[in-house]
């Protein structure tokens, strides 16, 4: 792909505020767009996220409310919501020894990295809360893939913070123990033409050292 065109797709995404509801993805164009997040980069490797994909529009209908009414719930063709992992990221969780062993390291090495993680992350893991914010942090990696993947094949998004956490997680009646709701993000086709990008200039964002 040429610079060109990835810039491209990185103006054509914008916070898209309402979608055209007559329009639907093709299934292999949502695949690509799981896809992007799921070869997003996590730290440790830990893939701290699962991928809801809301296809009912009762249940869109549903989840609506609790997302300030904000329309490109109900408009989107498909909303993905993500969920940041709790409790399988834990030093002493199975889940965490399994994914280092996928690297076929010797036992010395397993070990070793299994004592980097619960020393390293002894802070993060003191609390679900703060087990959230860490895995919510590699979720945003996988959003922003989703969304300029999608904008490379001409397919409109927006993220979405504005919700009401605990509602949706009982709505969709989420073990939050296990999982607790990060982002959600609806894909569809615009309506109205993107408004301007407002962006700072390059040298107030960068600083070379
Ligand atoms: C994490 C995150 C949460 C956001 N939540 C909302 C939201 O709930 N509703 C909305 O309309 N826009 C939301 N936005 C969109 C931002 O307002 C928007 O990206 C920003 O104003 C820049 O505009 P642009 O994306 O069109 O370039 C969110 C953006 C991010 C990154």
């Amino acid at each position: 792909m040429k610079k060109e065109q990835f810039l491209e797709a990185m103006n054509f995404r914008h916070a898209c505020k309402i979608f055209d509801e007559t329009k639907k993805i093709p299934k292999e164009d949502l695949e690509f767009i799981l896809e992007t997040a799921r070869l997003s980069p996590s730290s440790f490797g830990m893939e701290h996220w699962k991928f809801l994909v809301v296809q009912n529009q009762e249940l869109k209908e549903k989840i609506r409310p609790f997302c300030w009414n904000q329309p490109q719930i109900t408009t989107c063709s498909d909303l993905v919501i993500v969920l940041a992992k709790i409790e399988d990221v834990k030093p002493t969780n199975d889940y965490v020894k399994n994914m280092f062993n996928r690297r076929n390291l010797s036992q010395e090495n397993l070990e070793k990295y299994l004592e980097l993680y619960k020393n390293h992350l002894s802070e993060t893991m003191s609390s679900d809360e703060k087990i959230l914010e860490w895995s919510a942090r590699q979720c945003y990696i996988a959003l922003g893939n989703m969304m300029t993947g999608a904008a490379s094949i001409g397919i409109d998004s927006c993220p979405i913070e504005g919700f009401e956490r605990e509602n949706i997680e009982n709505l969709l009646n989420l073990d939050t123990k296990e999982y607790r709701l990060c982002v959600i993000v609806p894909f569809g086709y615009r309506v109205n033409p993107q408004s301007e990008k407002l962006r700072l200039s390059i040298c107030d964002v960068v600083q070379y050292l």
